[in-house]
C-alpha cells in the first residue's frame, strides 16, 4: 500500500518542549512527580515513568518538598499557590501560548466577563478558567450561551473577552464566535482565537489528505482531544478513516481494495508509533 505521512503529523513543539525537559530532567533526578499525564499518550507516559517519573492526580499525593511537572496543558493559579505552600520545586513546562493565554485573561478579567471556548473537563480549559477568576464562562457549544450571558449579567461589567483553548476546532469556535456577538449585542466584545496555530494546520493538513487520499489512520490516544478533533475533521470528507492509538490496534482492520492511505497523528504521539504504523501499512 502506498502511504502518505501528514508533514505536520505527530509531537508539536509544546509536547516535544515538555517530553524533552522532562526525559532531562529524569536523566539527573530521582523521585520526580508529574501533576496529570504528562502528555495524553499512554506509550509515551510509559517511557518517562520506567525512567522513575511518577504521574500523580493531585498535589495531596506529594511529600512536601518534591519536585513537581507541571505538563503543557498548565495549571490554575490556585495550583501554583498550593504547590509553594508544600514546598515544592515546579518545574513548569506549560505551553508558552498556553502561558499567553494565561496572562490575557489576567490582564482582562478586571473590566470584562471572560468567555473561554473550549472542553469544559479539559485541564487546559480548567487551568485557564483558574487564571479567568470567578467572572468567567466556559462555552463547550452553542447551547451554553445563554447560561454565559445569564452569568454575565449577574456582574456589572459591560465588556466581554473571548478566548479559546488551544486545540479546539476552528470552524466550530468561529460558529460559536458569531453566536456570542449576536447574544452579546449590548456587550463590547473582544474576540482574541487562541486555537494553537500548530492545531490549525494541522487540521488544514488533515482536511487536504481526507480529500485528496479518501483514506485515512489518525494516530493518538483515545483521551487526546486534538486528536478527535483531528478525526472529526478527516470524517468531513471520508467515512474510511481509522482512529488508533498504536500500530496494534491496525491489526484488527481489513483494508479490501485500499492502495492508497494517508497517515495523521495528533499533537501527542511519538515519531516511533507514527514509524510503527507506516511500516505495518506499507506492507499490506
Ligand atoms: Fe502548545 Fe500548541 Fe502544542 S498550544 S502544547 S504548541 S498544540
Amino acid at each position: 500500500m502506498e502511504v502518505v505521512v501528514g508533514k505536520l503529523a505527530g509531537f508539536c513543539f509544546g509536547v516535544n518542549h515538555a517530553v524533552e525537559e522532562a526525559n532531562k530532567l529524569l536523566d539527573n533526578e530521582n523521585g520526580i512527580y508529574c501533576l496529570g499525564e504528562i502528555v495524553h499518550n499512554k506509550q509515551v507516559v510509559e517511557k518517562l515513568e520506567n525512567k522513575g517519573m511518577k504521574t500523580v492526580n493531585s498535589l495531596e499525593e506529594i511529600p512536601d518538598g518534591s519536585t513537581v511537572i507541571f505538563r503543557a496543558h498548565g495549571e490554575a493559579e490556585s495550583v501554583y499557590k498550593k504547590a509553594e505552600g508544600k514546598n515544592l520545586k515546579v518545574i513548569d513546562l506549560t505551553c508558552g501560548k498556553v502561558k499567553a493565554i494565561h496572562i490575557k485573561v489576567q490582564r482582562n478579567k478586571e473590566d470584562s466577563f471572560i468567555l473561554i471556548v473550549g472542553k469544559k473537563s479539559h485541564p487546559e480549559v480548567i487551568g485557564i478558567k483558574g487564571f479567568a477568576g470567578e467572572n468567567s464562562f466556559v462555552i463547550e457549544s452553542q447551547d451554553d450561551i445563554l447560561d454565559a450571558y445569564m452569568e454575565y449579567e449577574k456582574t456589572n461589567l459591560g465588556k466581554v473577552f473571548v478566548v479559546s483553548q488551544t486545540t479546539f476546532s476552528s470552524s466550530k469556535f468561529d460558529d460559536i464566535r458569531e453566536e456570542i456577538e449576536t447574544n452579546f449585542c449590548e456587550a463590547e466584545v473582544v474576540v482574541d482565537k487562541t486555537i494553537c496555530d500548530a492545531t490549525e494546520n494541522r487540521q488544514l493538513e488533515t482536511r487536504q489528505l481526507a480529500k485528496e487520499i479518501h483514506n485515512m489512520v489518525v494516530i493518538g490516544g483515545k483521551n487526546s482531544s486534538n486528536t478527535k478533533e483531528l478525526v472529526n475533521v478527516a470524517k468531513e470528507y471520508t467515512d474510511s478513516v481509522y482512529p488508533v492509538e498504536t500500530v496494534d490496534d491496525l491489526k484488527e482492520i481489513k483494508f479490501n481494495n485500499i492502495s492508497k492511505i494517508a497517515i495523521m497523528a495528533g499533537a501527542s504521539t511519538p515519531k516511533e508509533s507514527i514509524e510503527d504504523v507506516k511500516i505495518y501499512l506499507e506492507k499490506i
